[in-house]
């Protein structure tokens, strides 16, 4: 993984004390540390959006990969405007939402797009930029990206927030990376523990205590 694309973030190297920033008390006693301050994560989002907009040949489909890719997707579409007030390059977006299911235990791996074929026709001849939360094994993306070619876009990339280093990754690596995070499940900043967490503005790492409390209850 080239190094210079993405900021590396080691765990070993240093986390942050919870007790140094502000968590909704309900979260408190569910999360072991902050991994990374929502400030940071502003501030990458950024710059992702200038290189988006620098490297962009045309107008843009921005397509939001429901329901975790919500809280990046609106605030780089606000960089990318934000951009235009700069006096820097402009593009043309429009903006899509699409919810995919996958079916990792079948031996197909297919996904399910939530948009209708008459929807996905729309694409073709459209350079489409998809926006996701996070890239852990990977296996998603692939499916969704060789789904979305049938429809013949002029281009498609990926930008993708977070890249999970595990070693379940089939070694896709998106076109835009925030930053790539270490082996642990994380949560905030719209990626959820079932459906919980998405109400947490840093991305955190959720503790043992935290997996019980919001565990699915059948
Ligand atoms: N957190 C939230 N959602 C996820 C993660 C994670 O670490 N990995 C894959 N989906
Ligand atoms: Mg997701």
């Amino acid at each position: 993984m080239d190094p210079k694309k993405w900021i590396d973030i080691n765990t070993e190297s240093f986390q942050y004390s919870l007790d140094h920033f502000v968590i909704p008390d309900h979260y408190e006693d569910a999360l072991s540390s902050v991994l990374i301050p929502h400030g940071v994560i502003m501030d990458r989002v950024e710059k992702l959006a200038k290189l988006i907009v620098q490297e962009s040949t045309g107008p843009l489909v921005v397509c939001c990969v429901l329901k975790g890719g919500h809280q990046f997707f609106a605030d780089l579409v606000n960089y990318i405007k934000k951009n235009v007030t700069r006096g820097g390059k402009t593009v043309p977006l429009s903006l899509e939402f699409i919810k995919v299911k996958s079916y990792s235990n079948e031996t197909s791996g297919d996904v399910k797009l939530s948009l209708t074929e008459e929807e996905c026709k729309e694409f073709s001849g459209k350079n489409i930029l998809i926006v996701e939360d996070i890239i852990d094994t990977g296996k998603t993306m692939v499916q969704l990206l060789s789904k979305l070619k049938k429809y013949s876009p002029e281009s498609v990339k990926v930008a993708s927030l977070l890249v999970k280093k595990t070693p379940l990754s089939n070694g896709y690596i998106p076109d835009y990376v925030g930053f790539a995070i270490p082996n642990a499940f994380v949560v905030g900043y719209a990626l959820d523990y079932n459906e919980y967490f998405r109400d947490l503005d840093h991305i955190c790492v959720i503790n043992e205590h935290g997996k019980e409390k919001y565990a699915t209850k059948n």
